[in-house]
């Protein structure tokens, strides 16, 4: 929690006020205690360390609300297999979760923490992390516990028990056993949970009995909806009021309707789309067209979407998916904190988290248009210039 004071920005994005060009922020205990044109500077802040952006944009730091970044092993051969033709299979979710178990509790730590430095390094401030490469209750609370302690960012996990039902068991079993591990989820510090509602995954129904049961205890909800098939999570999301539901490459307007108004915030995935080959673009204008609140994350996992960067996200959202600049960028920062429920991140308004990305670039737009060579320059966590 430190104090900065952060100079010469050219170009400064809060999303409480028009861009302030020429700006300074200053932060006071890791939080923003005022923005505005440098030449304006409050007169008391003389002994703050100081931050010079030399002329380049700042942003908001990124909120990536969906990643499933605790995992041991690797899936190049499907990614390998898929370049000679396959499509995207879920069940090589099997693949990653025997290497995940097989990882000591240490290894898969460092594992995690080294994926969390990329990110951050890439300017994430803020970041989602869910269990689901266990399948047992034990394995889930170890993976739970290992994202926990991730330094960096600020974190928060999700129970994701329900990715899918593991090969050697029954699925109405497995269910009852998602359902009583609940309780333990939130004593190893899940604010979440999510499940992979979907063909190959669990039914709306099992989805929908899994997400009442983590709701009474306390859970806030997320789910996986409408990627492979249109299953009606859609609906099923905002029947239970979730927080989020993400991918929806196969959402209608009928599905996009009730999210947005439910406000279920619709959390677009892009890199899935890519790295998977499904070429699924067009969700994100149904999205948008019906109303709702969209968010941009990485998704990052080994099997459809081993990358850490927003800035990458974004670029796809932009030039993939046709999102202007501004929504994308928008909902990469403002739009990730709303789908975590998160008043004081995702913005620079005064009181919000001191977390901000001073770009390589003078303007924001830059970070899209620059394709492939890493467009943040800084990366500044509750005050705290990282690297
Ligand atoms: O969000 N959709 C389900 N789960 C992950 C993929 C997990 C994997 O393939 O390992 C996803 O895309
Ligand atoms: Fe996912």
């Amino acid at each position: 929690m430190s104090d900065l004071v952060v100079r010469r920005i050219g170009r400064l994005t809060t999303w409480r006020q028009p861009v302030v060009e020429d700006a300074a922020v200053v932060i006071r205990a890791g939080r923003v205690a005022w923005t505005g044109a440098d030449a304006q500077l409050p007169g008391d802040v003389g002994d703050l360390p100081e931050l010079d952006a030399a002329g380049a944009a700042v942003l908001p730091g990124f909120v990536d609300c969906h990643t499933h970044a605790v995992w041991a092993g690797s899936r190049r051969d499907d990614f390998v297999g898929r370049l000679g033709g396959g499509g995207y299979r879920p069940g090589g979710i099997a693949t990653t979760v025997a290497a995940t178990r097989e990882a000591s509790y240490d290894v898969l730590a460092e594992l995690t923490q080294r994926r969390i430095d990329t990110a951050l390094a890439h300017g994430t401030t803020t970041v989602e992390i869910k269990s689901g490469y266990g399948l047992t209750p034990d394995d889930e609370l170890r993976m739970l516990d290992v994202a926990a302690e991730v330094e960096g960012p600020a974190v928060t996990t999700t129970y994701l028990g329900a990715h899918v039902v593991p090969p050697d068991r029954d699925r109405a079993d497995y269910v009852a056993e998602v359902v009583a591990t609940l309780p333990a989820a939130v004593q190893h510090g899940a604010s979440w949970c999510d499940v992979f509602c979907d063909d190959g995954a669990f039914t709306v129904e099992e989805a929908r009995r899994i997400l009442t049961a983590a709701r009474e205890h306390g859970l806030g909800l997320r789910i996986h909806a409408e990627q492979l098939a249109r299953t009606g999570a859609a609906e099923l999301a905002a029947e239970l009021g979730c927080a989020s539901a993400d991918h929806l490459e196969h959402v209608d307007a009928a599905g996009a309707k009730a999210l947005a108004a439910a406000g279920v915030v619709a959390v677009l995935v892009p890199v899935v789309s890519l790295y998977t080959r499904s070429g699924d673009w067009a969700h994100a204008a149904t999205l948008r067209e019906a109303g709702c609140e969209l968010a941009i994350a990485t998704d990052c996992n080994p099997g459809s979407a081993w990358c850490e960067s927003m800035p990458y996200a974004v670029q796809l959202a932009c030039l993939a998916m046709g999102l202007p600049v501004d929504i994308a960028l928008r909902a990469a920062t403002l739009g990730g904190a709303r789908a975590l429920r998160l008043d004081d991140a995702g913005h620079l308004g005064v009181g919000a988290r001191g977390d901000l990305v001073v770009l390589a670039a003078e303007h924001e737009a830059d970070l899209v248009a620059h394709l492939g060579v890493g467009g943040v320059a800084r990366t500044v966590v509750a005050g705290r210039p990282i690297g």
